[in-house]
């Protein structure tokens, strides 16, 4: 879009992540300091189709730092997908002066971004998800608070595991990427962490694990499993008819996406959304804010949705070792 960039708009989209008021707050103060005028849009796609707008200032962020979930409101919109949908959206941006628009939310909202970019709206993107699973970015907002949370969670399964003696499989959110499995799976100190990118479905295994680890005096079993491989009502019954131990689910849920963000995400998101009101007052659009070797930098969102990314092996290798008391014990006799 040719000229300066005056008015941009806000949204969250997709799940909503605990860090991304600190966001909105740092994208509100810093493009008001870069003298752009800035309009906050309530529930994601859906609110700039209804017209959900309404004028922010400095003082509209104020107290929302430490809140989790979005001040905006959040939504899934089936329908952004549709191109005529789109053009739709770009022509309500154009009717409330909006030329540059900041979308925080996860992969699928870069491409909601993307499209309007294309229909001549400025956007930046932010990545506000707590599965950890844009493959361009090595932070995403959220993800430090959910897996403090979750962790805390499954440390209280586990003091009521040992006593009882019981197996128990805590499901964690995640979608289909398995690092919020993996980061609690080692930080609570579970015996088998299933992640979607490498379970090979031999539940045997696992069976054979339990039973070792209770011969050598274990009083409990962990099992953290991913969402994207879920069903761990039906592998506990399972599980408990093979060992004779009695096998428990708990499914996290919702609570893990809740909650006043850390002190990580608070500052992350900050340093993102003062980043984003950076680039979008120089006119930047079609970009997405990332985390990256240690820097915050940007890229364009078609190159970045292109990415793929893996479970580091040396993480995946650590984490099964660790968790094999009963393994090491035998290799080393
Ligand atoms: P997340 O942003 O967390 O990945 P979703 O995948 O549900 O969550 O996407 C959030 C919203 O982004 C969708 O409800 C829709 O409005 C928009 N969106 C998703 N995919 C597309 C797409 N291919 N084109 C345009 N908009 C999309
Ligand atoms: O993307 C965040 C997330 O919480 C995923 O972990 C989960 O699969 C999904 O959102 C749940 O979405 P919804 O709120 O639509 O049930």
């Amino acid at each position: 879009m040719a000229g300066k960039i005056q008015t941009i708009g806000v949204l969250t989209s997709g799940g909503d992540a605990p860090g991304m008021n600190a966001a909105i707050r740092a994208v509100v103060r810093k493009s008001m300091n870069h003298g752009i005028k800035v309009k906050g849009i309530k529930k994601g796609y859906l609110g700039l189709l209804n017209e959900e707008i309404f004028d922010m200032v400095p003082k509209s962020v104020s107290d929302t730092l430490q809140r989790g979930g979005t001040i905006l409101g959040t939504a899934r919109c089936l329908e952004f997908k549709e191109e005529a949908v789109q053009k739709e959206a770009a022509a309500i941006c154009k009717k409330h002066g909006i030329d540059g628009l900041v979308v925080i939310g996860g992969d699928g909202s870069y491409r909601g971004a993307q499209a309007l970019a294309r229909h001549g709206v400025n956007t930046i993107a932010l990545p506000g998800t707590i599965d950890l699973d844009i493959a361009c970015t090595e932070y995403t907002i959220g993800f430090d608070t959910a897996i403090n949370t979750a962790m805390e969670a499954i440390d209280k399964v586990r003091d009521t595991s040992s006593s009882h003696e019981r197996c128990s499989i805590i499901e964690v959110m995640g979608r289909n990427a398995g690092y919020i499995a993996l980061w609690c799976g080692v930080a609570s100190g579970a015996e088998d962490i299933l992640i979607p990118e490498k379970y090979d479905f031999n539940e045997q295994t696992i069976i054979n694990n339990i039973i070792a680890n209770r011969k050598i005096g274990k009083t409990h079993h962990l099992i953290i499993n991913a969402e994207g491989i879920g069903h761990s009502t039906s592998m506990a019954r399972r599980i408990e008819a093979a060992t004779g131990i009695e096998t428990r689910a708990t499914i996290l849920g919702y609570m893990q996406r809740g909650g006043s963000p850390t002190c990580k995400d608070r500052y992350y998101a900050s340093i993102m959304g003062s980043y984003a009101a950076d680039i979008i007052s120089e006119g930047k659009s079609n970009r997405c804010v990332c985390y990256r070797g240690g820097k915050f930098c940007d890229l364009d969102i078609e190159e970045a949705l292109a990415m793929t990314k893996e479970i580091d092996p040396y993480q995946y290798e650590m984490s099964r070792l660790l968790s094999r008391s009963e393994k090491i014990e035998q290799d080393h006799k």
